[in-house]
């Protein structure tokens, strides 16, 4: 079964071919420099961005996969969480896609599918508990099945990439920095005393990283106050702190989840923030003490891309789901209903 997967939540448009599970092609066209020159994403420009290159980047590679439309077995796109604006422009091309082609359509989770491009390149055993951290999100989950996925704990304000990428420019780094930050971090020395581990004193899962962020800007607004700019290396123990308290909150929290869900057999880690070395080191070993498979996707497969959808709408379709050509593309804060329809 050969699935198309089309991605276009937030600033990257990407598409990917998975047959029988096996990524055959991928391409993207990624807005990154665009959104640069702004400090973050602007919506209004990322929709025209996708409108613009979606079809090219269908066209291209359907070249380089050695494809024809009608071999495509089922149209999956990303419905949400994302920029509505954003999210319309791809579900609508795979509307029209599915349409014309006559072949089934399936709107996928965006937060699912970060979680399941584990399984592109890794065997999976479910039950899972999962670890999402990307720059809209952060989430711990309990994986049943590929679609049985329940939320355990959220953010309840800012999201861990969010934090990297606003530290990031308090750095003076481009957009997105998070994986800047990261770098920096592997040359410095951390003070885990500099910056709270943020909303540990408590007995839920859930995260909150907003006062971490605001304690962050003071620290470097005060350093820069005492001794003007920071140098190298002071720019290095700085981001090596600010690693240390955003990763031990959140190995802390994935270890008391862990605790209260005895019987999971994997630890999954996904999302953009899945590449940061140090998080994905902890919760390794994290794993390895629990006795447990750990599972990151290659760093190819963390941040937004088309494998993970074309990957998850094959996973699904395999087990008979798809959707109505009415399903809706679900923006960030709503709810994803749970409306696929299933043919046994
Ligand atoms: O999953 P993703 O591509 O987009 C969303 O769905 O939000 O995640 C992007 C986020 C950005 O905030 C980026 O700074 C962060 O992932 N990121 C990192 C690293 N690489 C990417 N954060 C920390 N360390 C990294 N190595
Ligand atoms: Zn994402």
């Amino acid at each position: 079964m050969l699935c198309l997967g089309i991605e276009s939540s937030c600033d990257e448009t990407a598409l990917a071919l998975v047959e029988d599970g096996q990524l055959r092609g991928s391409a993207l066209a990624s807005q990154a420099e665009l959104h640069a020159l702004f400090g973050g994403v602007v919506p209004e420009l990322a929709s025209r961005e996708h409108y613009h290159y979606i079809g090219a980047l269908f066209d291209d590679l359907s070249k380089r996969a050695n494809i024809n439309s009608n071999d495509i077995d089922v149209v999956a796109v990303a419905r949400g969480p994302g920029l509505l604006g954003s999210l319309l422009v791809g579900v609508a091309f795979a509307k029209g896609l599915a349409l014309a082609l006559d072949k089934p359509f399936l709107g996928v989770n965006h937060l699912h599918a970060h979680l399941l491009a584990n399984g592109l390149t890794q065997k999976l055993e479910y039950p899972v508990l999962g670890l999402l951290v990307s720059g809209g999100h952060t989430e711990l989950c309990r994986i049943e099945s590929p679609w049985k996925i329940e939320r355990l704990g959220r953010t309840l304000d800012d999201a861990a990439g969010e934090v990297f990428d606003k530290t990031a420019k308090i750095l003076g780094f481009p957009y997105p920095g998070g994986t800047l930050v990261d770098e920096h971090a592997k040359r410095g020395k951390a003070n885990p005393h500099l910056l709270p581990s943020p909303f540990l004193n408590n007995a839920n899962l859930d995260f909150s990283f907003s006062g971490l962020k605001t304690a962050a800007v003071n620290v470097v607004n005060s350093a820069r106050k005492r001794n003007g700019k920071l140098d190298e290396s002071e720019v290095a123990d700085f981001c090596a702190s600010f690693n240390f308290a955003v990763v031990h909150t959140l190995v802390k929290k994935v270890d008391r989840a862990l605790r209260q869900n005895r019987d999971v057999k994997q630890l999954w880690l996904a999302g953009g923030v899945a590449a940061n070395s140090l998080l994905r080191a902890e919760l390794q070993k994290l794993a390895k003490k629990r006795r447990l498979d750990f599972r990151a996707p290659d760093l190819a497969f963390c941040c937004d891309n088309g494998a993970m959808i074309a990957y998850a709408g094959w996973l699904l379709a395999k087990h008979g789901f798809s959707h109505d050509l009415d399903m809706e593309a679900i923006p960030r804060g709503r709810n994803i209903p749970d409306d696929m329809r299933r043919e046994c």
